[in-house]
């Protein structure tokens, strides 16, 4: 049944989806990785995809900027259309100087500065954590790829901030403190979704700018590529284990 959000009726969704934040780069996923990817949802010009990655079913659903958007569509994707897993393929400012511009972020948690964390259970600040098989597998891919060309790929704590502009350097450098490896703005709502709704999910992202370091060269375009490709076979590899 088609949601406030999504006109794709229930058995157009597939149950493992790619999340990306941006509905261009979701276009983009689909015709890469999905040869016979059809749109299944546009609403709001959010165009939802669907299709099949090597056998396996798939849809590529984009989230918007935020916790607030993303939480939308990963309630709907779960509770309305089944949807088992989730993957999101983002982008992330390093805080950890151990993080360079390209390398790859796997975050088995978020730290969030969002009240997502304390609405769950009263009381608690829950931890906000990615299910644990993707994240193994996410870190069997990541062995894997591992070369002298490819990107690194680390695991560690995001910071999934509800600011993309706020000028607190504190706050950075306590998080860098307590290992927190890179800035994002929607893990924790994934996170805290796939809890709530007894499903799994994970963030991969790729890091494209750095708090630590503003001199650093973003990526060119070529760099770009080869990033999200290592995020991206990351995201696969967790979500078919
Ligand atoms: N802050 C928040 N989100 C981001 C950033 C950032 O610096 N870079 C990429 N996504």
């Amino acid at each position: 049944m088609p949601t406030p959000h999504i006109s794709a009726e229930s058995n157009e969704i597939a149950p493992l989806v790619i999340m990306p934040g941006d509905p261009r780069r979701a276009e983009r996923i689909a015709n890469q990785l999905l040869p016979d990817a059809h749109c299944v949802s546009q609403v709001r010009g959010n165009g939802i995809w669907t299709g099949s990655h090597q056998g396996t079913a798939m849809s590529v659903v984009p989230s918007g900027m935020g916790i607030p958007s993303l939480s939308i569509y990963a309630h709907e994707l779960f509770a309305e259309y089944g949807v088992q897993r989730i993957c999101r393929v983002g982008t992330a400012g390093g805080i950890s100087t151990n993080v360079a511009i390209r390398d790859v972020v796997v975050g088995a948690a978020a730290h969030t500065d969002s009240r997502i964390a304390q609405l769950l259970v009263p009381d608690v600040s829950c931890s906000l954590s990615a299910d644990p098989v993707m994240l193994c597998a996410a870190a069997q891919k990541a062995r894997e790829l591992t070369g002298n060309e490819a990107p690194k790929v680390h695991i560690g704590a995001l910071y999934s901030s509800d600011f993309f502009y706020l000028d607190r350097p504190d706050i950075t450098t306590a998080l860098e403190r307590i290992g927190t490896l890179a800035v994002e703005m929607e893990a924790a709502g994934l996170y805290a979704a796939a809890l709530q709704a007894g499903r799994q999910a994970l963030s991969v992202c790729t890091v494209s700018d750095h708090l630590r370091d503003q001199q650093a060269l973003p990526m060119n375009p070529s760099q770009r590529e080869t990033g999200y490709a290592t995020a991206l076979s990351v995201a696969i590899s967790a979500l078919v284990a």
